[in-house]
């Protein structure tokens, strides 16, 4: 059983189309991560999951429930974005509602309050009142409230919005920590430094599509792209590589070094075989890689509906003054 799974989900407000058939699905154990533009359906996919909003159509499942189904609800910690909490509470007073709320027994509370405050950093504030708390102290507290009652499924819209640096690796290991005891943990973020270092898989949303998904490797991996060079004073036989069926092309910093690639995906092998029997000394071979962001941005800019890149006067246009 997936931990979450939707099927052509779709959602629209009014005239605006936010989902328009995301299909995923979420393992146990994993750290998944939504990315997407702004206004690309994120955090509406992450509301019609726990049925603060309701579906247009399509399927939305959640540890074995319907989307909104209170049964779910209860083992899933969520973090909203752009949360408000009263400020009148204090740390310990807001963990103490909500426990409250999601069933967890006073005693459970005036124990597990103190921990988790801990968890997150911030249980030498937790008498103060939270108008006195700073932006990330208050975020701090957010991811607090999600992990009190103890939830196999975590929901994170943006947690490390506000966050430090130092304070953004303390949520990035106490993640970890919650995935090594077998929650699974479903968040949204901008942050693409810091989704490549945690997340197993992520998915990207362009405009309420789902346009790649995958494991950060496959994502960032540039398929049948390699690096090669001869040993120096030699010629590369970028003739005869390129009669294999390769694409070669000199880098243009450094012309000494080939960037060959496999249209179809075969192997490098064939080429350090021919550079061997040729009598030639391989000297760099490296596949390439990029970062999450580059993969990202490469993804977007290619998906991006309504837009035509090549017009007939050449002229690149993009899309201006969308709803996004
Ligand atoms: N309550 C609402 N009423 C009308 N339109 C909405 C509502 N909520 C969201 N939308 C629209 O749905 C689309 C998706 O919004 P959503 O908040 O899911 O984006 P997001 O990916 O979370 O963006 P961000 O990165 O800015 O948080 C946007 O076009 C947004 O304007
Ligand atoms: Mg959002």
């Amino acid at each position: 059983m997936s931990v979450i799974e939707t099927r052509e989900l779709r959602k629209t407000y009014g005239r605006i189309e936010a989902l328009k058939g995301v299909s995923i699905r979420v393992e146990k154990g994993q750290i998944y991560g939504l990315l997407g533009q702004n206004g690309a359906g994120k955090t509406t996919l992450i509301k019609v999951l726990l049925g603060i909003v309701s579906k247009t159509d399509g399927e939305a499942g959640l540890l074995g429930h319907a989307a909104g189904d209170p049964a779910a609800r209860r083992k899933v910690g969520y973090l909203p974005e752009d949360h408000q909490f009263p400020g009148y509470h204090t740390g310990y007073s807001l963990m103490d509602f909500y426990g409250a709320l999601y069933g967890v027994p006073a005693a459970d509370r005036r124990r597990k309050i103190p921990e988790t405050l801990e968890l997150v950093g911030i249980a030498g504030r937790m008498n103060s009142k939270i108008r006195t708390y700073s932006k990330g102290m208050k975020q701090r507290l957010g991811i607090a409230q999600a992990l009190l009652h103890d939830p196999d499924l975590v929901i994170l819209d943006e947690p490390t919005d506000g966050v430090d640096p130092l304070g953004r690796r303390e949520i990035r290991e106490l993640m970890q920590r919650l995935k090594d005891r077998g929650h699974t943990i479903f968040l949204n973020s901008h942050l693409l430094g810091e989704v490549e270092l945690i997340c197993d898989r992520v998915a990207i949303l362009q405009q309420g599509k789902l346009v790649r998904e995958g494991t950060i490797a496959d994502l960032t991996r540039q398929k049948g792209r390699h690096e090669m060079a001869v040993a120096p004073g030699q010629q590369f036989p970028a003739d005869a590589v390129m009669k294999l069926g390769y694409v070669v092309t000199p880098l243009p910093d450094r012309p000494d070094v080939f960037e060959v690639s496999m249209p179809d995906g075969q192997s490098i092998d064939p080429v350090v075989r021919l550079l061997l029997d040729k009598g030639l000394g391989l000297r760099h071979l490296v596949e390439k890689k990029q970062s999450l962001e580059e993969a990202f941005l490469a993804t977007v800019e290619g998906a991006e509906p309504g837009v035509d890149k090549r017009p007939k006067g050449g002229r690149r246009v993009r899309q201006v003054g969308g709803r996004d």
